[in-house]
């Protein structure tokens, strides 16, 4: 009984001391947690936090989509282990920024993008202040899939990876590579910081890879350097007239090798949009004779798939597609809309964000799934509908998507915790067991 008192009244002492804010916040949607982790909501009232990163103080730093610009969110704890807010405010107030944010390994620049440019501001980690914008990247801007997404490898510190997607669902002059759209490019960051002129996008840097649809998120796997994206697949497709869109085609995660190698095999490589898809449902799919969970086909209509393969036949498509363009390394389920990859440090998974579908019914997604990875690749094979084991998800997700956690971004710190945004419901969330 004595010890017991003595220990609350320490504990209350210690929550007073250290942490200025531990209020305990309910999640906007009732959530379903995985044994061994738990979420914890960290802030809430954003405007669609987006891309999340966290700076060398371990300070959050959030960019929020519906124009609120790049927030930093001061971090405390209590004596119990809740991870509590001790302030948080604009650090940039653009409201044109929508997704894009990275932090120089350093931790002395911030890049921020929006639909047209990426741009960059000296950071003062500790004082919360940033200096004057310079912008370093222009010349995307296009409809249909707006963000750009952003992001620096640790091994390979003066890379920064640029994302852009297809204006619109098919997207017929990403068939050219200069078309600048539907790939991710490479730049330098001493180049970029110097040169007193802005690097145009299509004509600038180095292509890593193309033929990816949209590629919202781009991560690393710190035990190899190995960079990976997940990307966002086509919406209401057909083959031969026939609707196969449901479950068709597949979300994937596609391999880009390691960037800081000059001889990365996997540089440059086209991974088949506009004309080639990835399976899930392959009975769905007309003529689907050598089409399995994670084969490339071809042959949707309203695609320029003659033009790209010189082929007419759907087998002929279907060959050219899995031998002529790089495949996935996994799939997971159409339309529920990868958004982020992160890694744990020792390379033993990844984590994916699943914003969740518009395009199928009944929706499907609005989940964080953890990939299982040993030696630099994913555990399961391409074949596998169960890569993906679901950690932290809705617990009715027939209230998707309007009343629902949809994940969005997601970073590492140095404990091992893993933070994640949720834009519909303006949430950052930790958790821990990751
Ligand atoms: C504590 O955090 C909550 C949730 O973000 C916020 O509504 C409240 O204003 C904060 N209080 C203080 C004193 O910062
Ligand atoms: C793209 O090319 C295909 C094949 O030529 C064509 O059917 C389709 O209409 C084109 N799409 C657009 C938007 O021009």
């Amino acid at each position: 009984m004595a010890a017991f008192a003595i220990l609350s009244a320490l504990g209350l002492f210690l929550s007073s001391a250290h942490a200025q804010n531990c209020t305990a916040l309910t999640p906007f949607a009732p959530l379903k947690v995985s044994d061994g982790y738990t979420a914890q909501v960290v802030l809430n009232g954003l405007k669609g936090p987006r891309d999340i990163v966290l700076d060398t103080a371990g300070n959050i730093l959030v960019s929020e989509q519906r124009g609120a610009g790049i927030r930093r969110v001061v971090l405390t704890e209590s004596d119990d282990g809740n991870v509590c807010v001790a302030s948080s405010a604009q650090l940039i107030p653009d409201s044109s920024l929508n997704h894009g944010l990275a932090i120089s390994q350093d931790g002395k620049t911030i890049f921020v993008s929006n639909m047209a440019s990426v741009s960059a501001y000296p950071y003062d980690a500790e004082a919360g202040t940033v200096g004057a914008k310079k912008t370093v990247i222009e010349g995307m801007r296009s409809g249909g899939h707006v963000t750009r997404t952003l992001f620096i490898p640790s091994s390979a510190p003066d890379i920064l990876l640029v994302s852009r997607g297809s204006d619109g669902n098919i997207d017929n002059s990403t068939t050219n590579v200069a078309s600048g759209k539907s790939m991710i490019k490479a730049f330098k960051i001493s180049e970029l910081l110097a040169s007193e002129t802005t690097t145009d996008y299509a004509t600038g840097g180095e292509v890593l890879g193309w033929g990816l649809r949209n590629s919202v998120g781009v991560g690393e796997d710190p035990s190899t350097g190995g960079i990976w994206s997940v990307e966002n697949s086509a919406d209401d497709i057909h083959r031969s007239d026939v609707d196969l869109h449901n479950d068709n085609p597949a979300e994937e995660l596609n391999y880009h090798g390691i960037v800081k190698d000059a001889e990365n095999p996997r540089k440059g490589l086209n991974y088949g949009y506009p004309a080639c898809f990835s399976a899930w449902g392959p009975s769905d799919i007309p003529s689907n004779s050598g089409i399995t969970v994670g084969s490339q086909f071809g042959g949707i209509d309203g695609t320029p798939f003659e033009q790209v393969t010189a082929r007419t036949s759907l087998q002929d498509v279907d060959e050219f597609c899995r031998t002529e363009r790089q495949g996935p390394r996994l799939v997971f389920p159409a339309h529920t809309a990868p958004l982020d990859i992160k890694f744990k440090e020792d390379g033993s998974a990844a984590y994916v964000t699943f914003h969740g579908s518009w395009n199928r019914n009944p929706p499907d997604g609005y989940r964080v799934g953890k990939i299982a990875f040993a030696n630099g690749q994913p555990v399961a094979s391409v074949t596998d509908t169960a890569a993906a084991e679901y950690v932290l998800q809705n617990e009715d997700t027939t209230k998707c998507p309007g009343a629902c956690f949809r994940p969005v971004g997601l970073a590492f710190d140095k404990k091992g915790r893993l933070f994640l945004t949720s834009d519909q419901s303006g949430e950052i969330f930790v958790l821990t067991g990751a």
